[in-house]
């Protein structure tokens, strides 16, 4: 009877505690690299992406570079995206005057005048100190255009371009293709790309869009997986699928607790493919890169459909946060991932009218989770409240931790709830020296505009307590904050 007493009180003292406070607990035996590719980005000739974006009057923005270089872009994907696979980059090179104006048939039909080519991306990321990811075109190119363009980059300009995508979303825009006929493809097409100047390639495959598992299956059993440096996954938060996607800026805390609950899900869509992955390279020598992903939502009010520009708020930021996190916990098998897409396109960093610039609550994000660039993961066990919604619920905190090269400790929490500070017990954290910083604001829709473009910023905070039993600390309700914890 006195032990079923006590397993009842022990039962009722951990309900208090989950449903109150969270426990997070680090493991200190960090092993797995978090490789800093994770923290990539993707910009396609789309909208203003490109043009009217990172390009404006013939020229590379600086002001967009130094920021971007502030946060430490690793690596660039381009063209495409849809536009990949209608890119042609004889187009792009030479003589501006001479090069021929196309039309961009997936992005509203705009003039596309090829000034922006490989040359200035290539010098673009120079300027960003970002590695080079070219999109190749398998849709309606050939083995022979993709082989010249890499001979192009590595062996008459020896610019070391490592990473080769052959083809995009070959699924749908990229071709329509099923996974038996893109793995052929693939082969084709991979076999003729040599290794110029030494320059060892990392070819990506086409991987699958969302939870399709059979096409991840069909790729790794046909590809042989030492033909392989990663498997593309493409996975978008939308509202409804692309039928109704949800305004940026106006929605109820149902859509926001429905968008969080989608991020979420790319934890189980991770798992799962790599899961098949490991059934062909149990090693986990293939690389999940997730080059493609965030929030997809109408776009504004009165701006071309196409372009697919849109605002980007406080729940942006809890999204981008949340899944840096995922990936980072999943740092054996995703190698690389890339934000869609950087300037003025989706979840985008960066947001331009004319010559000014904003900077996003995404940025911000960005620029907190940097310190995990190719530091070690620090598996954290966490036991979190739920945050509840019109009778669903989801964990209310998630989190990461890395330890640098210098022993400093990162940890990466993000309370998703948007009502709720909770109250969190950080075990097994031993430093001398605590700093922390934040990002949130009143609002969830909350965001920076042209007229108050520092709305939202990252700042520093002091949230946390070092006690006899850890550090407790203060996590208030639908924020992203950042500990660092130094040894000496
Ligand atoms: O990022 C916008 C588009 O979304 C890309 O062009 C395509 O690959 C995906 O469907």
């Amino acid at each position: 009877m006195k032990k079923h007493l006590a397993v009842i009180a022990c039962c009722l003292l951990l309900h208090v505690l989950r449903a109150q406070q969270a426990i997070v607990s680090l493991s200190d035996t960090g092993g797995t690299v978090i490789s800093k590719l994770i923290y990539g980005h993707f910009a396609e000739h789309l909208g203003r992406c490109i043009y009217d974006g990172f390009y404006r009057n013939g020229k590379i923005r600086m002001d967009i570079v130094s920021a971007l270089k502030k946060i430490q872009v690793p690596v660039l994907r381009w063209p495409g995206g849809c536009f990949a696979d209608q890119y042609h980059w004889k187009d792009g090179i030479g003589d501006k005057s001479k090069r021929p104006v196309r039309i961009n048939a997936n992005w509203g039909m705009v003039k596309e005048d090829n000034s922006f080519g490989t040359d200035e991306y290539l010098q673009l990321c120079k300027l960003l100190s970002a590695e080079p990811y070219i999109a190749g075109n398998v849709g309606t190119g050939s083995p022979q255009e993709l082989k010249d363009w890499v001979e192009y980059l590595n062996y008459q300009k020896k610019r070391n371009v490592s990473f080769v995508g052959i083809g995009n979303e070959s699924w749908d825009c990229g071709g329509n293709m099923n996974a038996q006929f893109y793995s052929d493809q693939y082969k084709q097409f991979a076999s003729f790309l040599p290794d110029y100047s030494g320059t060892r390639l990392k070819k990506i495959a086409v991987g699958p869009y969302k939870e399709d598992y059979q096409w991840t299956e069909t790729v790794m059993k046909n590809i042989p997986s030492d033909k392989l440096w990663g498997l593309s996954l493409h996975y978008y938060v939308f509202m409804d699928g692309f039928g109704r996607k949800g305004s940026a800026t106006e929605f109820s805390e149902t859509e926001y607790f429905l968008s969080m609950k989608k991020t979420l899900f790319i934890d189980e869509l991770i798992s799962k493919h790599s899961a098949i992955m490991d059934k062909y390279d149990p090693q986990k020598k293939v690389a999940l890169v997730v080059d493609e992903w965030g929030i997809w939502t109408d776009v504004e009010k009165g701006t071309n459909p196409d372009f697919l520009f849109q605002q980007n708020s406080l729940r942006d930021a809890l999204i981008a946060a949340t899944t840096l996190n995922i990936f980072n916990n999943h740092a054996d098998r995703v190698k690389m991932a890339n934000l869609a897409q950087t300037v003025n396109v989706l979840q985008a960093l960066i947001l331009t009218k004319g010559d000014s610039m904003l900077l996003t609550p995404t940025y911000y994000v960005f620029d907190m989770f940097k310190v995990h660039q190719d530091a070690k993961l620090l598996p954290l066990h966490i036991a979190t409240p739920f945050y509840e919604n019109a009778n669903e619920s989801v964990a209310a905190v998630s989190g990461s931790a890395s330890m640098d090269s210098s022993g400093v400790t990162h940890i990466t929490l993000v309370n998703i709830d948007a009502g709720k500070d909770v109250p969190v017990l950080l075990g097994n954290l031993h430093y001398t020296r605590i700093e922390g910083r934040i990002l949130s604001s009143g609002s969830l829709n909350d965001i920076n505009t042209f007229s108050n473009p520092s709305h939202l910023a990252a700042k520093d905070w002091k949230g946390f307590e070092k006690k006899e039993n850890g550090t407790t600390v203060i996590l208030p309700a639908k924020s992203v904050c950042l500990l660092t914890a130094f040894p000496k």
